[in-house]
């Protein structure tokens, strides 16, 4: 594979037509012993740019394989996946670190900060581990801290903040390059209802590029979340459905966190139009065998 078949990577070679996301035909087989699991059976999906998205399905569906591969954590075994225009299978080791570090943003239902960090110390971090200028960091974690509502615990360590602090703290660390992307796993998994309603709704405004400056383009940016909540698909304007590897369909909600029941039987007659008439997808390559 050649290093350098893309432009520098730094300055990511999209342009306004490219899509942020677009996978082809995406499949993702693991072996576990001597089993082959079939972890996504060709899935197509794009994103044409900023909004709150989320993308549904039973445990074990792939939500969380599709989410690897759009991070570039992991590769599929044929298909292709583009953010925004570039496509990840032609970028060099060191670009993907890169991509990965910069041009994203990640944050998974484990918080994953170092207890022995504070605030804002873990905000900053990959950027000291990138070697950038810690007193630019300082500004730019102040800002991010205050934006999250977070004013007053940017010295805390993680075992002084509630778990819905934690994870604004790690929103704040996935936000330190201003990602054009934020990909988001079960974010609210280890939260209760009512911290949970409130990460949904500032993962909403920091989508339209209100809550935090300079983030993003002016339009806002893209924010994906794997869930299986309907009341947090209600955040979200258009909802993506995966059932056994295969994109099942998208619909868009009615943009209120208050029409969960639209939401959960919008939701509910894709699963079960496709349970009752699965055979409707036997153009999928990877039709479900069992
Ligand atoms: N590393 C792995 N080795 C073997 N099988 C795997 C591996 N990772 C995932 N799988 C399998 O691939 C399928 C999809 O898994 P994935 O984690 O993407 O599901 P998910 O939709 O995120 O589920 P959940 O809601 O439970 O997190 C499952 O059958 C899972 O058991
Ligand atoms: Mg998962």
């Amino acid at each position: 594979m050649p290093a350098h078949s893309e432009p520098n990577n730094s300055h990511p070679s999209h342009t306004l037509h490219d899509p942020v996301i677009r996978v082809v035909g995406a499949h993702k087989h693991y072996r576990l012993g001597d089993r082959d699991v079939r972890a996504l059976a060709g899935i197509d999906l794009t994103i044409q740019g900023p909004g709150f998205y989320a993308i549904m399905g039973a445990s074990g569906s792939g939500k969380s394989t599709l989410l690897h591969l759009l991070s570039a954590l992991d590769k599929p075994d044929q298909g292709e996946v583009r953010i925004s225009g570039q496509n990840l299978a032609t970028m060099s080791e060191k670009d993907l670190t890169l991509f990965r570090r910069r041009r994203i943003g990640i944050v998974f239902q484990q918080f994953n900060l170092i207890p022995t960090l504070t605030a804002a110390e873990n905000v900053e971090l990959p950027g000291m581990l990138a070697g950038d200028d810690p007193a630019t960091l300082r500004a730019r974690s102040t800002e991010l801290l205050a934006a999250l509502g977070l004013n007053g615990r940017s010295a805390h360590r993680p075992d002084a903040l509630s778990g819905g602090e934690q994870q604004r703290v790690a929103i704040a660390r996935a936000l330190l390059f201003k990602p054009r992307l934020l990909l988001a796993d079960e974010p609210t998994g280890n939260l209760d209802s009512a911290s949970s309603k409130r990460l949904w709704a500032l993962l909403a405004q920091i989508a339209q590029g209100q809550a935090v400056a300079g983030n993003g383009d002016s339009e806002g940016m893209t924010i994906v979340m794997v869930t299986h909540e309907p009341a947090a698909a209600a955040y979200c304007k258009r909802v993506f459905v995966l059932m056994d590897g295969m994109m099942r369909g998208h619909f868009d909600t009615p943009g209120d966190p208050e029409a969960v029941g639209i939401v959960a039987s919008q939701y509910q007659h894709l699963v079960s139009a496709h349970a009752h008439n699965g055979h409707a997808a036997a153009h999928s390559p990877g039709h479900p065998v069992a």
